[in-house]
């Protein structure tokens, strides 16, 4: 029998997600059916209630809802919690659980498919938005030597050190916030953006000395090289973009849905074969 996903966003058509959960699915031998839901502005709990009622087992959620998930859901994981935001939804006949997937697929992709490690590393984290929540207790797990978040709004940056700061298991990992302003003559191993600066063209202010020697350069965005890639390159880093992450983040989710675990690296390769053609 056929089990039935969805990914819910709004805008949703441009979404991967359907593509990267048949491909799962193929490789796993699964049989469901995974489609794009475009959900009202004010209808997010409806069309969640509606996908429920016709049966499906779980979904996604994207811009702008992972909040309002995060609110609905009747039991949240560790994780979810940790990032204030559900991006992945399992319904069973306790109700919605919400779960957030993000952080485990950033790093996971630079440990696994780029195969950097955290450990030991400094680490700068470039926005204080949903995104860089989102990440930001997974990367702390993967114990880098220290974590510098910088925003342009300095207070968000701010406000992100104190939380973990009143979390008193993260005490290895040196964390602070810096202004853009502030990173003159510091260097970082591993720099990524969560901004949404790339979706506007606009380049960040940093200074051009922040790679250190080897770096590696994220931008969490995928389907354009940023203005940040193309900086980074231009200053020696070795520069990735957000695919690897967008694929982990839905194998995760496929996981916990079918409990078998979808081979990644054939589904990135596809979609950069596709990017090529
Ligand atoms: P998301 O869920 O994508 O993180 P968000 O919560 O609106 O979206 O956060 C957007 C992030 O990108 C913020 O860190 C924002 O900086 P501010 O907190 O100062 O607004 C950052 N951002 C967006 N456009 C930017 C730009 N042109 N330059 C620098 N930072 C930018």
């Amino acid at each position: 029998m056929t089990d039935f996903y969805a990914v819910i966003g709004n805008p949703i058509e441009h979404s991967k997600s359907p593509v990267i959960h048949h491909a799962f699915a193929q490789l796993t031998h699964q049989d469901i059916q995974y489609e794009r839901v475009l959900s009202p502005l004010d209808g997010f709990a409806e069309t969640v209630h509606g996908l429920i009622s016709h049966g499906f087992k779980g979904a996604n959620v994207t811009v702008p809802f992972k909040l309002e998930a995060f609110a609905m859901a009747n039991r949240l994981t560790e994780r979810a919690q940790d990032a204030g935001a559900v991006n992945t939804l399992i319904f069973d006949a306790e109700g919605i659980i919400g779960d957030n997937t993000d952080g485990v697929g950033l790093v996971r992709d630079i440990t696994q498919n780029i195969g950097v490690s955290f450990a030991g590393k400094r680490v700068l984290l470039i926005g204080a938005g949903g995104a860089s929540e989102g990440v930001l207790h997974p990367i702390l797990a993967a114990y880098p030597h220290l974590l510098i978040i910088t925003n342009r709004t300095l207070d968000k940056a701010l406000n992100m050190v104190k939380r973990v700061e009143a979390r008193d298991e993260m005490v290895f990992v040196s964390v602070n916030a810096y202004a853009f302003d502030d990173l003159d003559g510091q260097q970082f191993d591993i720099v990524i953006n969560a901004t949404s600066a790339g979706l506007s063209d606009s380049q960040l202010p940093l200074p051009s000395g922040i790679f250190a020697p080897y770096a590696l350069a994220y931008d969490m965005m995928y389907g354009r090289i940023t203005p940040f890639m193309a900086f980074a390159h231009q200053h020696g880093a070795t520069v990735f973009d957000g695919l690897g992450m967008l694929i982990e983040q839905a194998a995760e989710a496929f996981s916990l849905w079918r409990g078998i675990r979808p081979p990644t690296a054939p589904v990135i390769e596809m979609f950069k074969q596709q990017a090529k053609a």
